[in-house]
């Protein structure tokens, strides 16, 4: 297949196509551990102003391709933009996280959760894939991202971070039945979400859900799975003759491998804690696998990192179907020398392996 894109390896990996060595990106690859992301993110003021300032938002999501030879570019925005359109009020307050002005705390508010105009109130977020794709000018592909409907509720219904998401488990446990209202409404707004960014020029989607681990074997399947498998289905598969490929990828998500991988999507992304040739047996040929170096490793020495390297490339084995990531975004406290050292190791280690 032509993708329409110079190095189309990350692609042909999703798709479990031949390569000649493993791609890689990193989650959060364009964020505080770079100097000149944080020299933009202070001109821009805030957050949300970097998110909403077309060329901003473009720099931003350059600056790690710029710097390491990346295998894709990942649209730089948040997940909880979604929420934000749905009229909640997010806000970052400084050195707490995000916040929303107004979380859903009672009936009333469940029930006059809409889903947003896609193409109005998140305009912002296509006018930066369409723009980031032109300047990319076919380099490498772009990948477009949402929330999960779990994930996204959660913050919705703690109204921010949580160590514990008692308020949201609370909702699903004694009125299951509103819960899965702000899912199914959240659902749609989401399927809207990444079909506008494919349009706009998504080569690729990816959905995180982040706090999925944080659940029950039952609870997971009922209330984040579903959602996501009824998203995938609503999906765009394919723009002018080009496949454009799904990634899900569930924190803490492990142990139910096997569903997350017939949930119709076409990678499954790894947290650190599995081995991925044993994912691998798990999943067969049915989906490829992305990760999952832990985020922790490049804390170590280049030495440490290509050991560590080598041994998630070895786990995994022969063949394609592989994208290299870290288990989870990677931390604001990292030396960029050993990211550099990370994306030659893989580039490097992995074509034995093809
Ligand atoms: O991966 C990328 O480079 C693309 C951009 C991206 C961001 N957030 C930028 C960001 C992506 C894909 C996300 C996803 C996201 N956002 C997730 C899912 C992935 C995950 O980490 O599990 C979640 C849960 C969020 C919600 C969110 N946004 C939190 C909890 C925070 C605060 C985190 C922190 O470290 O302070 C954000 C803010 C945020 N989103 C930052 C960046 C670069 C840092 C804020 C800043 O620069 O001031």
């Amino acid at each position: 297949m032509n993708f329409k894109v110079k190095n189309d390896t990350f692609l042909r990996a999703l798709l479990r196509q031949p390569t000649d060595y493993t791609p890689l990106w990193m989650m959060r690859q364009a964020g505080r551990f770079l100097p000149e992301y944080r020299a933009t993110r202070r001109k821009a003021g805030s957050f949300m102003g970097l998110c909403k300032n077309t060329d901003l938002a473009t720099e931003v999501t350059l600056q790690p391709v710029e710097r390491f030879p990346l295998d894709a570019a990942i649209l730089f925005s948040d997940i909880l933009t979604v929420p934000d359109a749905m009229g909640l009020g997010l806000y970052f307050a400084d050195g707490e996280g995000p916040k929303f002005e107004r979380p859903l705390q009672t009936e009333a508010d469940i029930k006059a959760l809409h889903v947003p105009d896609v193409g109005k109130d998140l305009k912002y977020v296509t006018d930066a894939v369409a723009q980031i794709r032109k300047t990319l000018d076919g380099r490498i592909p772009l990948i477009g991202f949402s929330g999960s409907p779990w994930t996204l509720s959660c913050y919705m219904v703690e109204g921010g971070s949580s160590d514990d998401y008692a308020k949201v488990k609370t909702l699903l446990y004694k009125e299951p039945k509103l819960m899965h209202h702000v899912l199914d409404v959240t659902a749609q707004a989401v399927t809207a979400y990444l079909n506008a960014q494919i349009e706009a020029g998504a080569q690729a989607v990816m959905i995180f859900d982040s706090w999925g681990g944080a659940l029950s074997h039952a609870a997971f399947h009922e209330f984040s799975l579903a959602y996501t498998q009824r998203i995938i289905a609503g999906l765009i598969k394919e723009k002018e003759g080009v496949r454009i490929p799904s990634i899900v990828f569930t924190k803490g998500g492990g142990l139910w491998i096997e569903s997350i991988a017939d949930s119709g999507c076409d990678a499954v992304g790894l947290d650190w804690t599995m081995d991925i040739g044993v994912a691998r047996q798990k999943v067969g040929h049915k989906v490829a696998l992305q990760g999952n170096l832990d985020p922790a490793v490049l804390f170590a020495t280049p030495e440490v990192i290509r050991n560590e390297v080598e041994k998630v490339l070895s786990s995994y084995g022969y063949g394609s179907g592989h994208v290299f990531n870290l288990g989870h975004g990677i931390s604001q406290h990292t030396d960029p020398e050993n990211v550099a050292a990370l994306v030659q190791a893989v580039h490097e280690l992995s074509k034995k392996y093809h």
